[in-house]
């Protein structure tokens, strides 16, 4: 076999899970480090068959079948090699390639760049406990990142001197312009990256592959990482990965955080199985590393717009994933807070409390369908109908899709019966309660705009819990009604670009005819 081949082999079952592939036919417990089943290659009524993800094998006590998920394949399924194979990659979301030798330059190619990469990362941290990178160190001790932590990740500094071009003046021009570190332009060489704080992007076996430098204050772009090259894919980088694994097998759970410094704040805080996708998002290839180490996945994106988009396209994204043994949750943040917030502010105790709110990906899905959509109308009803199965049917496990569709519609039966063609009247916006009372409900129900009124929001209910308001109930109570008629206006018009329905229609046009009013009369 071409040694192309192997490493292809060795890419696939690096991402298929075991764990799932046999539970695909033989139903498995979770039992200390392994999963345990009866053994589907001799006949027994109690478990003695073991499946373990992390050394990637089966092993039966009770009649010795032992091997791989290959094998696993080839036996359960009849297949010959390359079938099974084929069948593998296809549960992967690969493609067998057509298989040529190994190209010797490509493997020198890496080599060469690996070693630019490691000399910079030493390079850049000795600059950052050097004079000219003082400024830089302390901006990191001032953000609580250990030196230990520092040290660990090779945080590092790139001053203005162009050291690198220096120091690797030795190198081919094409081997420098390889790693993007070192570019050429009219008046010679220069480092690419500037007065930054600088990241370095290992791979999940610990060498450094590519750079994110933070510039030192608030300058725009505020992170710069290095394009994707023939050896750094963005897509199957997860930052933190090398040191998160341990922490990921020991604590049984993966949790996914947004950026660089989140993810070494939560590890220095007691959650050592954090990782991050790379300023991109997370894409397939991420989801399925993660699910070979562990069957459980916390999402814990920022509590911003652009958080709440990022969980509803990871859980898009790893839903083909699920098997009746993932167990994956949703943490939405509080407004305006990253993990890194809330460690320094209220510490790894609050953050675990946080963590166990995290809602199971079910929940979330029948939370979003109900807050995306008018469900108060049909036509709501049945984009939102819509949508949760469209969602279901990404999943690949045959028996979970069953459940979770059962479970939808018994979810839509309960809270959806009896609600006819909605009449919302003036008279049926809320009641004005008390002044924090109603800016905190209202946080809760629109996030999206207590994210954009966030500042006058937070003010008045900080100053509330001081006891001091200077909004007068009165105020607050129309401040309020008329983000709530702003808000239903907003979502009666995107259903009313959605129905194709003519009553429907006419009773949406009244209808945010009707709010439009009273709107103005607030
Ligand atoms: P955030 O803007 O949430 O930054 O970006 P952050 O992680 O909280 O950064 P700090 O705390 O201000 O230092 C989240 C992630 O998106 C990527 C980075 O990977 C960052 O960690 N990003 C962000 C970029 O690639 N470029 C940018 O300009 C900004
Ligand atoms: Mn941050």
């Amino acid at each position: 076999m071409p040694q192309d081949f192997k490493a292809f082999r060795e890419e696939l079952l690096s991402r298929i899970s075991i764990v799932d592939l046999v539970s695909r036919s033989v139903p498995l417990k979770p039992k200390g480090k392994d999963w345990w089943g009866c053994c589907p290659f001799h006949n027994e009524k109690t478990a003695s068959f073991s499946v373990n993800d992390d050394k990637g094998f089966y092993h039966c006590f009770g009649c010795g079948a032992h091997g791989g998920a290959l094998d696993f394949e080839m036996r359960t399924r009849n297949m010959p090699f390359m079938d099974a194979i084929e069948s593998l990659a296809q549960m992967a979301g690969m493609q067998v390639p057509q298989f040529r030798p190994v190209d010797p330059k490509a493997a020198e190619r890496a080599l060469g760049y690996l070693d630019i990469m490691s000399t910079a990362a030493e390079v850049y941290s000795k600059f950052l406990f050097a004079e000219n990178g003082a400024a830089a160190l302390e901006y990191l001790r001032r953000r609580g990142i250990s030196d230990d932590m520092i040290r660990q990740y090779q945080i590092g500094y790139a001053p203005r001197s162009n050291p690198l071009t220096q120091k690797l003046s030795g190198k081919s021009r094409d081997a420098l312009a390889a790693t993007q570190l070192v570019r050429t332009g009219q008046n010679g060489s220069f480092d690419f990256f500037r007065d930054r704080i600088m990241f370095p992007i290992t791979d999940s076996k610990g060498r450094v592959i590519a750079f994110s430098g933070r510039a030192m204050g608030d300058e725009e772009p505020k992170y710069i990482n290095i394009s994707e090259t023939e050896f750094f894919h963005k897509k199957r980088t997860l930052y933190g990965l090398y040191f998160a694994k341990a922490g990921i097998l020991k604590n049984k759970r993966a949790i996914v955080v947004e950026g660089q410094v989140d993810t070494l704040m939560m590890q220095q805080n007691g959650f050592p199985e954090t990782v991050a996708p790379l300023g991109s998002a997370l894409s397939s290839e991420h989801v399925q590393i993660l699910l070979k180490l562990t069957k459980s996945v916390i999402f814990c994106f920022d509590g911003d717009d652009a958080g709440k988009k990022a969980s509803a396209r990871a859980v898009d994204v790893i839903l083909p994933f699920m098997t009746s043994n993932t167990d994956v949750r949703i943490l939405t943040l509080p407004a305006g807070s990253d993990p890194d917030d809330i460690l320094r502010k209220s510490g790894t105790d609050r953050m675990e409390d946080l963590m166990q709110t995290a809602t199971p990906i079910a929940d979330y899905l029948w939370n979003l369908a109900n807050t995306g959509f008018i469900v108060s109308t049909p036509a709501g009803r049945a984009n939102a109908e819509k949508f949760l199965f469209a969602r279901v049917n990404m999943v690949g496990d045959e028996v979970l899709k069953r459940h979770l569709q059962v479970a939808f519609k018994n979810m839509m039966w309960d809270n959806w019966k009896g609600k006819g063609v909605a009449k919302k009247s003036a008279a049926a916006l809320p009641k004005i309660k008390s002044e924090a009372e109603v800016l905190s409900e209202i946080a809760e129900t629109y996030p999206a705009l207590a994210e954009k009124y966030f500042e006058f929001l937070s003010g008045k209910i900080i100053r509330k819990a001081g006891n001091k308001t200077d909004l007068s109930e009165a105020d607050a109570g129309k401040f309020i009604r008329r983000l709530r008629a702003a808000e239903y206006i907003k979502s009666l018009k995107t259903e009313l670009t959605l129905s194709d329905d003519p009553s429907q229609t006419d009773f949406l046009q009244n209808e945010i005819h009707k709010y439009e009013k009273l709107l103005e009369e607030i």
